[in-house]
């Protein structure tokens, strides 16, 4: 192994940007299928992956909602989000604020505390067990109305102590961030963080929607931000966090090649950019598998890694005292 892939291994990190759902890998899948009687259009793990060939998001998303139609039970949502956990640890992952979908599993009648209680104490069990911290941003499916998302608040509300704010997710071309722009209002009133997936398929435009009407606090992929200087100039003054998800972008063609990624030009821009695995199972990797692609292909340096992975701690919802304590464990590792 190289010196940046021991580096990388050896660094705590945060990731940001992942979808719980995504995490459900073929085997899972096949499992909680035949435990749940549902019944899948694949004879074999191997069909489920030789699937995942996708050239666009919409491809991916019609498998992605396929594939959580096995989960049904709180049990189901608990061994999901911990096998996720046990990724984190073999990665050195120590904290973690991950996605969830509520309506793509109430609109298939699983109740909200059903998803939420699973999810909930498995992270529990991984605070106490592995030492991994972690939060929970509750994302609205965009390709819904804000009708829907108002709905699925309302229905949060007994759990908003434990949730740390709200993502926007799902078909992005088409549903601009502006047609969110009441709920997010809401959601800031109620004190929740907020944050949207915008500029991976969608133009700079829907970066600066979400900037402007959704006053969001990261942005989560923003690579077609760098097409609008002044935009690259606004999220670099403002250190506003992009979670930039390398192998997602790969594999939904938003880069036509690993050695085009734009990781090293967001960061010469001052940009405050992280390293995510976004939908881990469907694209080929957890987060160490992210950043060891970047090394793979454009070779990314030593410095490069540092800020990356400072960066992941800096623009996450942890308290200050936390993110400086992690900052010296990484700064600790890099010595050693
Ligand atoms: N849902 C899960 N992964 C997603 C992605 N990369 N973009 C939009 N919605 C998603
Ligand atoms: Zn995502």
């Amino acid at each position: 192994m190289n010196n940046e892939k021991q580096l990388i291994r050896a660094l705590p990190k945060a990731e940001l940007h992942i979808h719980i759902e995504g995490s459900l890998e073929p085997e899972m899948m096949f499992e909680l299928a035949q435990r749940n009687g549902v019944k899948l259009p694949y004879p074999d793990v191997a069909a489920i992956r030789a699937a995942y060939e996708f050239n666009c998001l919409q491809d991916f998303l019609d498998l992605y909602y396929q594939g959580m139609s096995v989960l049904l039970t709180q049990q189901d949502f608990h061994d999901l989000t911990w096998a996720y956990l046990q990724r984190c640890r073999d990665d050195n992952v120590v904290h973690t604020e991950i996605f969830f979908d509520p309506q793509g599993h109430t609109a298939r009648g699983v109740a909200f505390d059903t998803v939420f209680e699973g999810i909930w104490s498995a992270l529990r069990r991984g605070e106490q067990d592995l030492g991994i911290s972690s939060r929970v941003i509750m994302c609205f499916l965009r390709h819904l109305d804000e009708e829907d998302a108002f709905a699925t608040l309302q229905q949060a509300l007994p759990f908003l102590d434990r949730i740390e704010g709200v993502g926007l997710d799902s078909s992005e071309v088409g549903h601009p961030p502006e047609k969110f722009l009441s709920v997010f209002q809401r959601a800031g009133e109620l004190g929740l963080k907020r944050v949207a997936h915008a500029g991976e398929e969608g133009p700079p435009e829907y970066v600066v929607g979400a900037l402007d009407s959704l006053r969001v606090d990261r942005v989560d992929h923003g690579n077609r931000s760098l097409e609008d200087s002044a935009l690259v100039e606004r999220l670099a003054r403002e250190q506003i966090p992009l979670t930039v998800c390398p192998q997602s972008n790969l594999r939904l063609a938003v880069i036509d090649d690993m050695t085009n990624h734009p990781i090293r030009q967001m960061l010469a821009c001052g940009l405050k950019a992280t390293i995510n695995s976004d939908d881990p199972a469907y694209f080929g990797g957890y987060v160490n598998d992210n950043f060891n692609a970047l090394v793979n292909a454009i070779e990314l340096n030593r410095d490069e890694i540092l800020s990356l992975v400072r960066n992941s701690f800096e623009a996450s919802f942890l308290d200050p005292e936390s993110i400086s304590r992690h900052l010296q464990a990484v700064a600790a590792a890099a010595e050693a």
